[in-house]
């Protein structure tokens, strides 16, 4: 085994939704280590298929480990969500799942700098092979540009306030570490019993950035519907509010019989068609109390199921 530890979750409800069946055939965009995969094949014995991706390169290595037993049956390839329908053969899945965010290796790993917990250089990159890291959003965009970033994808309210001492401070010398910038954040926004460390939303906020998060989410959910056959699932498992939006607004449109005329929705101009998905749980599932007590990290993950049509 690997020291890939990440604790799959919601594992009983993500096989519930997907209900993997022998010769089945299932994706999986975010292997991580690998459990999810791991219990979709089990369930689908002896027949059952899976296409695997992670943009992580350690991931994919734990996940392939992990997987190894299966190798007749999974075809793994590392790379973003957002383009499984290159490779993946289109309305070919009966169920796809998208357990998104990072893994617990991931963020307990120091090196990989997306823990303000623990310092390490301001990295945040899910694939290395990627040239943008957090220290160049730190150290090169504007003022403005950064407070919008803080703002629109941490909702941190000192958003301009942080940005102009991450300016000023720069002026003497390069932020290069987490521990840095954490620090910079508790001096400017103190901390005041609050729960949260004060550092947590700029540091979402910046690995949303660094990894384009909302832009794979939204080119991934209409990629992975293409992969569905009719009856098949959407498995959505997400971490925070504005990836639950996303998923939300998704399949709220798809399941939708009209289509939009123009920017706004008026009844008058509605053209009727055909659903694209139904929900199966229109309202998020939350993980049970069990699961909170034994793994905390799960706290915040809400599961979405839709059914292509
Ligand atoms: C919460 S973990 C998944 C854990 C996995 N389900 C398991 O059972 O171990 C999320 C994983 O998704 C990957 N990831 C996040 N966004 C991605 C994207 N756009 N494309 C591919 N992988 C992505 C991360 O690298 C991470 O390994």
């Amino acid at each position: 085994m690997s020291d890939f530890d990440h604790k799959p979750v919601m594992l009983a409800e993500v096989l519930g939704a997907l209900a993997p069946k022998p010769g089945g055939v299932y994706a999986d965009g975010t292997l991580g280590g690998g459990g999810h995969a791991r219990a979709i094949l089990e369930a689908s014995a002896p027949s059952g298929r899976l296409y695997g991706g992670d943009r992580d390169a350690t991931a994919m290595e734990a996940a392939g480990e992990r997987l190894r037993e299966f190798a007749g049956r999974v075809e793994l390839r590392r790379g973003n969500f957002a383009d499984l329908a290159d490779w993946v053969p289109s309305g070919s899945c009966d169920g796809v799942l998208l357990d998104l965010g990072v893994s617990s290796p991931q963020l307990d790993a120091a090196a990989r700098g997306f823990s303000f917990q623990a310092d390490g250089p301001l990295d945040m990159r899910m694939d290395r092979g990627q040239d943008l890291t957090a220290a160049e959003l730190v150290n090169g965009l504007e003022v403005e540009a950064l407070a919008k970033i803080f703002w629109e994808w941490g909702g941190e309210r000192a958003s301009r306030p942080l940005a102009r001492a991450i300016a000023q401070r720069r002026q003497e010398r390069p932020l290069a570490r987490t521990s840095e910038l954490a620090e910079l954040i508790e001096r400017v926004t103190p901390r005041h019993g609050k729960r949260a460390h004060p550092a947590t939303k700029v540091f979402q906020a910046l690995r949303i950035a660094v990894n384009d998060e909302i832009g794979s989410l939204e080119k991934g959910l209409a990629g992975a519907l293409g992969l569905l056959k009719p009856g098949g699932r959407l498995v959505l498992i997400t971490f925070h509010s504005l990836e639950d939006r996303i998923v939300k607004n998704f399949g709220r449109i798809r399941a939708r019989d009209y289509r939009v005329a123009g920017e706004v929705d008026i009844p008058e101009l509605r053209e009727p068609r055909a659903p694209e998905v139904r929900w199966i749980t229109r309202k998020a599932v939350k993980p049970g109390e069990a699961e909170l007590a034994e793994n905390p990290r799960s706290r915040s993950a809400q599961m979405r199921v839709m059914e292509k049509v």
